[in-house]
């Protein structure tokens, strides 16, 4: 039970890596806020951690509307009394050339993966500090570290978030440790849509692990984030790649 009565805000836990973070945190004594805006799939990974005697809510809002981020806070603290972890997972692929990308696409992908992970941590900052003590993760990608072909919006909203991550290291602390990680290729919903295993193919073979992660795997690396294990871990963006670009 290493996150015992811990509260821990995890955005986009209806799939993927969120939703095994937020059953393997619930596992480990954490009281877990699941979000996204799927009712349905929100619903299942809830029903999911009670029965097997954790604790966990959901919130519906859209990362897309900033007023409804309110809630998710709100919930945590009159559900469960505070926060003490609050993980950025909710993001958002997109996939068109420079001379296609219009703004508005360019501006909603900002606004899910920058923006709202900005305001939620500047909810969660009084309350954490208010503690002494916090935990925020970002999550940035390969994509943050290096450009790929295609996806400009994609990759320049994870390189911002990776320099967020770091001024909010320098600004949070010490009070607040915060740090990034960057996925390469997991086999999520997020992957399906762009093919799956196929479409991330060169990623794997350009490898030295020579596979594709898996949800687990990220969960694994934020539970360390999110101990004391960590404990001196800070302003890092930190790969669960298989060792791609290496
Ligand atoms: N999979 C990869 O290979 C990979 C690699 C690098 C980085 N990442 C990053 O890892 C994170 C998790 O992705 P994943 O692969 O686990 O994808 P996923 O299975 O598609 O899950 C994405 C989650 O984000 C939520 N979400 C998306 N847009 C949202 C919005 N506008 N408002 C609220 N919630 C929203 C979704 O919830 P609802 O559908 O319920 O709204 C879902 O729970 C993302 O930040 C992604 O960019 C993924």
């Amino acid at each position: 039970m290493r996150l015992k009565d811990k509260v821990a805000i995890i955005t986009g836990s209806t799939s993927g890596m969120g939703r095994a973070t937020a059953e393997l945190f619930a596992r480990e004594g954490a009281k877990v806020v699941v979000t996204g805006r799927n009712e349905e799939r929100a619903q299942e990974v809830v029903g999911k951690i009670k029965s097997e005697g954790f604790e966990a809510t959901y919130v519906i809002a859209d990362m897309l509307n900033l007023d409804s981020l309110k809630k998710i806070v709100d919930t945590a603290v009159n559900n469960y009394g505070t926060v003490d972890i609050l993980f950025n997972n909710a993001g958002l692929l997109s996939v068109a050339p420079i001379e296609k990308l219009t703004l508005d696409e360019w501006e909603r992908v900002f606004k899910v993966n920058v923006t709202a992970p900005l305001y939620l941590t500047q909810l969660v900052v009084p309350i954490m500090n208010a503690k002494g003590k916090g935990v925020i993760i970002n999550t940035s990608s390969v994509a943050g570290a290096h450009a790929h072909h295609g996806n400009a919006a994609y990759v320049s909203s994870k390189h911002a978030i990776a320099g967020l991550t770091k001024s909010m290291a320098w600004e949070l602390g010490p009070e607040i440790r915060v740090n990034a990680i960057l996925p390469g290729a997991i086999m999520t919903a997020m992957v399906d849509s762009v093919g799956g295993e196929a479409a991330v193919k060169h990623l794997i073979e350009g490898s030295p692990l020579k596979k594709a992660g898996q949800p687990e795997e990220i969960a694994r690396a934020a539970l360390f984030l999110c101990t004391d294990d960590s404990s001196f871990v800070t302003g890092q963006l930190i790969r669960v790649d298989g060792g791609i670009d290496i």
